[in-house]
């Protein structure tokens, strides 16, 4: 200790009022996206059994709940879409008549203001559950990303205003932009699922989407686990060199460092993704009466922003939002 002077660290914790003031590091609610599960069929509003408060809304239920969500400040939702009739090469996904572009109409003459963003992939609607289509054994990348191109511009001609492609096939983004600009979509923006790994957290997820791949797992696509950071850099790179708008790193605590080197190196909005497991831990948890909810929750999410995420895509924004 120095005897002029005390260095104490405590004395910028000693109140709220210092707490806040110090604190560089905060949540808004104009950052946060919050997704929603779009099934076929009329009056729906069914509860997802692993995915604690999330339902399945047919597309004109959905509506009361977007307006909700708007009402309580959330001005972005993601879509995901549940198939009627899967097949061979998930053809329902580009139909404009599908719940999720009905649900986009919806929720886009309800609600104009609302930020409709919708994923773009194929896994909920082909019969083998995978992000693509099979050929000869494999999944085809090249095919595979003519029929993403369809699905993207039949939700951008529905009035999605982005849209979110989360395939993982090589080049999707590229050709998926070329397809909106052919089609009279240069306003509709990309935001990429760039850095997404073959996640265990995803689980209670594919439930919710009827997704989970009938063979096999998503490892050829998906990234690997335990790559190294420079491979999440390069496919970033690849997707902002393709048109991706924003970028994003999906699942988001167990990846923090990607999200931090990602938002160090590009000038991009960085999006992380709180998916369905970090979701369902923290409720869990919570529900077990093992840790406090909303101190977890927030602290999970300050985490997230700061290791530079500038979106986050969270089933908590509801309860957020209430929060701070
Ligand atoms: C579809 C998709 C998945 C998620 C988002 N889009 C599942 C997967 O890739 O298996 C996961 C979202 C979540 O777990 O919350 N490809």
């Amino acid at each position: 200790m120095n005897d002029k002077f005390t260095i104490r660290m405590r004395r910028l914790r000693t109140s709220e009022s210092m707490r806040r003031l110090v604190r560089g590091v905060s949540i808004s609610v104009d950052n946060l996206v919050y997704p929603l599960f779009v099934c076929p069929g009329g009056g729906v509003k069914k509860p997802i059994g692993t995915m604690a408060d999330c339902f399945h809304f047919s597309p004109d239920k959905i509506v009361d709940e977007a307006k909700e969500i708007f009402e309580l400040g959330i001005r972005a939702v993601l879509l995901f879409g549940l198939a009627e009739n899967k097949d061979e090469t998930g053809s329902q996904a580009y139909e404009d008549s599908g719940a999720v572009q009905q649900a986009i109409r919806n929720i886009k003459k309800a609600v104009p203001d609302m930020l409709v963003i919708t994923d773009v992939c194929l896994c909920a609607y082909t019969t083998c559950g995978h992000c693509g289509i099979i050929k000869n054994g494999e999944i085809d990348n090249d095919i595979t990303c003519e029929v993403l191109a369809k699905v993207a511009v039949s939700h951008a001609k529905a009035g999605a205003d982005m849209v979110a492609p989360s395939d993982m096939m090589d080049g999707r983004v590229g050709i998926i932009r070329k397809s909106l600009d052919e089609n009279g979509f240069g306003d509709t923006a990309i935001m990429s699922y760039s850095a997404k790994y073959a996640s265990a957290f995803y689980g209670p997820f594919r439930d919710a989407a009827d997704s989970a791949p009938a063979f096999g797992d998503r490892k050829t696509y998906q990234m690997d686990i335990a790559s190294s950071s420079k491979q999440a850099m390069r496919e970033i790179e690849l997707d902002i060199a393709e048109g991706a708008d924003i970028v994003m790193v999906k699942p988001a605590l167990p990846y923090l460092d990607i999200i931090h080197q990602a938002k160090q190196r590009f000038d991009v909005p960085i999006a992380a993704y709180q998916v369905s497991g970090e979701y369902m831990m923290i409720d869990s948890a919570a529900k077990q009466g093992v840790l406090d909810r909303k101190t977890a929750v927030l602290e999970s999410l300050y985490a997230i922003k700061r290791a530079g995420a500038d979106i986050i895509i969270t089933y908590f924004a509801k309860e957020i939002v209430k929060w701070i």
